[in-house]
């Protein structure tokens, strides 16, 4: 598959998705406090996301039963709400959400601790935070995919964290998921060159443990398997000739 290059109709288009979705996060990051429960969450995500006319495009994808992902501790992504599953101080949390604005679909994740959490805890979060931001610098026209991968990698190594391999970041526009896939470990290879007007949603997963994961019996949640940590961290930029666009970090939601 062709990596799709966006028109100057659809970079508008692209901006105004994302920045709909940074503002449902904004309101989603007040919500998470201790004793709420993952379904309100998501409740409150799906409302969020029609309020603005959008629809969220996790919805059914795939199958998947809910329009945001909630990750808890040693979930590393896909998390499936449950009324039942109430956030306790000193968890943290992956929320993970997209919507479709006129067509146009937007990526995003952060990962929140809820009310005070370790020393530990915080740093995963900061490194893997840092890592995209590593990774994203090289997401100019002119340098290779890989490039990107390279970076996170040698951002998140140094501390002994495990990368996860088993998910990737993507190209997203019309689609959800659209090729090139964007591995977040290095790699041997450079990859496809970089041009101007594609949009890719970058994202490590970052284990404070091993990089392992394993599937649970609901054939969504990944979890680590050893049972560390796990932080998510995901923008949908835009690739121009220069500094790269981050479309969903407007300064609402860091
Ligand atoms: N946000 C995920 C990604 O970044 C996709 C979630 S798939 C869903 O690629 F089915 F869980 F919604
Ligand atoms: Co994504």
């Amino acid at each position: 598959m062709a990596v799709s290059i966006k028109s100057a109709r659809e970079i508008a288009l692209m901006r105004e998705s994302c920045r709909l979705l940074e503002d449902v996060f904004s309101k989603l990051e007040k919500a998470v406090k201790p004793g709420i429960s993952t379904k309100d969450i998501d409740r409150l995500g799906e409302k969020l996301i029609r309020e603005h006319g959008c629809e969220p495009n996790f919805l059914h994808y795939n199958g998947y039963p809910a329009s945001i992902c909630v990750s808890v501790n040693d979930e590393v992504v896909h998390g499936i709400p449950h009324q039942a599953h109430i956030l306790q101080e000193g968890d943290i949390v992956s929320l993970d959400a997209g919507l479709i604005y006129k067509g146009y679909h937007s990526d995003m994740a952060r990962t929140f601790g809820v009310g005070e959490i370790s020393e530990d805890a915080r740093k995963l979060i900061a490194v893997t935070r840092q890592s995209f931001f590593e990774g994203i610098r090289m997401a100019r026209a002119g340098n290779h995919l890989y490039d990107i991968s390279n970076a996170i990698d040698a951002c998140v190594t140094p501390h002994g964290y495990g990368i996860v391999r088993d998910l990737v970041g993507h190209g997203i526009g019309t689609r959800l998921h659209e090729d090139p896939q964007i591995p977040n470990f290095a790699q041997r290879k450079k990859g496809m060159l970089l041009r101007a007007g594609m949009t890719l949603a970058i994202e490590p997963m970052i284990n404070m443990g091993r990089a392992d994961v394993e599937w649970l019996d609901d054939d969504w949640t990944v979890v680590t398997e050893d049972g560390s940590l796990s932080a998510h961290y995901e923008n949908t930029i835009l690739v121009t000739d220069g500094e790269p666009e981050i479309l969903t970090m407007s300064g609402i939601c860091e």
